[in-house]
């Protein structure tokens, strides 16, 4: 039996090296032509991880959040994708790499946990064949003994009657316990590297919870590098060390997860932190929703991205977010970047945003 597995190995060059990050993508750009003209999806990305670190991934919906990372596992079809840059995987570069360096790179050290279940598990097979089978592709075991490893990873990620459920397919489950199925199978291997793409949108805070537990525990026992990709705020203060915020395709803002939460320095950032509900903020806290659209990837403004919408524009003088690009460039700290014109972000965010949305946390600090 042949089944497409998310759990995939490479033999790597610093897989154990802590200095090294793991992952490093560098000037990564990828564009789709369309008959509408060329999707500029990524543009002039670049991040790394390290083994036993977690980068959260944020932006809204269309940022190029699942883009950039399917190309860290080489998952664009190249006859309709045009990839600039480079990925390098535990060293092993993945940007213009042979289908043969690609299938060793989704060996057993990178697993992917998708954004829809049903991309990962097939209809035909049972879910418990289908991570048994991803376990024994990398591991000398019997079908029994992958079988048991698959009604513990069940368990793990919380499906109740885990023996019982085993043998059935995608279609009796429900959509949360697809999601819990393909993190089963993502994490059956013990990757190095895992890419969690909102893995646990579809769940209920108590599974999200136990999801979160799970990939912490991984993190602990195999030094894993974690990629994770959420709209979620709640998740990246969570478990991320590292955060890179994304807008119309590129990075607006990157840093530790506690600088970048707790002195955000750019206003696509600051809307990001308004708009999402804070459960342990006292009830002065208000949401507020970014106005307008994210720009269109067909014909990308030629200044900053996110000028249409920003009511910060008018502090920079002349019309310079209009024309010029801002670059992503250091702000409070040197590994603190922002992708800003502002000269002084941090004055407007003590002095508007923080009294728009927390009025006592303003008068607090
Ligand atoms: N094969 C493709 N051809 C053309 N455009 C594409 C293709 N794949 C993605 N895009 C476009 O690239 C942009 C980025 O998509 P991506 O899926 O990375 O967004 P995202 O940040 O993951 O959003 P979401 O939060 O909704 O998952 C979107 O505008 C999407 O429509
Ligand atoms: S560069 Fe200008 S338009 Fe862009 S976020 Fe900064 S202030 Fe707003
Ligand atoms: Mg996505």
């Amino acid at each position: 039996m042949s089944i497409p597995t998310t759990s995939t190995g490479v033999s790597s060059s610093n897989d154990g090296d802590q200095q090294e990050p793991f992952l490093v993508v560098d000037g990564l750009t990828v564009r789709f032509p369309t008959h509408d003209g060329l999707v500029q999806a990524v543009t002039d990305l670049s991040y790394s991880v390290r083994r036993g670190e977690t980068l959260g991934i944020v932006g809204e919906s269309g940022s190029g959040k699942s883009v950039s990372s399917m190309a860290v596992l080489g998952l664009h079809n190249p006859r309709q994708t045009r990839l600039n840059g480079s990925i390098t995987v535990g060293g092993v570069e993945v940007v213009g790499a042979s289908q043969h360096t690609l299938r060793s790179i989704r060996g057993n050290d990178v697993a992917m946990i998708f954004q829809d279940p049903l991309t990962a598990l097939h209809p035909f097979y049972s879910i418990g064949s289908q991570i048994a089978e991803a376990y024994r592709v990398h591991h000398d075991v019997s079908k029994k003994q992958a079988r048991e490893r698959a009604i513990e990873m069940l368990a793990r990620v919380g499906i109740p009657q885990p023996s019982r459920r085993v043998d059935d397919y995608p279609h009796q489950f429900s959509g949360g316990m697809r999601q819990r199925a393909m993190i089963a199978m993502a994490l059956v291997n013990d990757p190095k590297l895992l890419i969690a793409d909102e893995p646990t949108t579809a769940l209920d805070v108590t599974v999200q919870a136990q999801i979160l537990d799970l990939l912490q525990d991984l993190q602990r026992e195999y030094n894993s590098a974690i990629v994770m990709i959420t709209h979620d705020l709640g998740v990246i203060a969570e478990i991320a060390d590292e955060v890179l915020v994304m807008y119309g395709g590129r990075a607006v803002e990157k840093g530790s997860t506690s600088e970048v939460l707790t002195h955000p320095e750019m206003p696509y950032t600051w809307g990001l932190l308004s708009s999402v509900p804070d459960v342990t903020a006292d009830t002065t806290t208000r949401l507020l929703p970014i106005p307008g659209t994210p720009p269109s990837l067909l014909s990308p403004p030629p200044g900053c991205a996110f000028e249409p919408r920003c009511i910060h524009a008018t502090a920079v003088p002349g019309d310079l977010c209009a024309t010029t690009l801002p670059l992503l460039a250091p702000g409070r700290s040197a590994h603190h970047l922002k992708r800003c014109h502002l000269p002084d972000p941090d004055a407007i965010y003590e002095q508007f945003v923080i009294p728009e949305v927390a009025p006592e946390a303003g008068e607090t600090r």
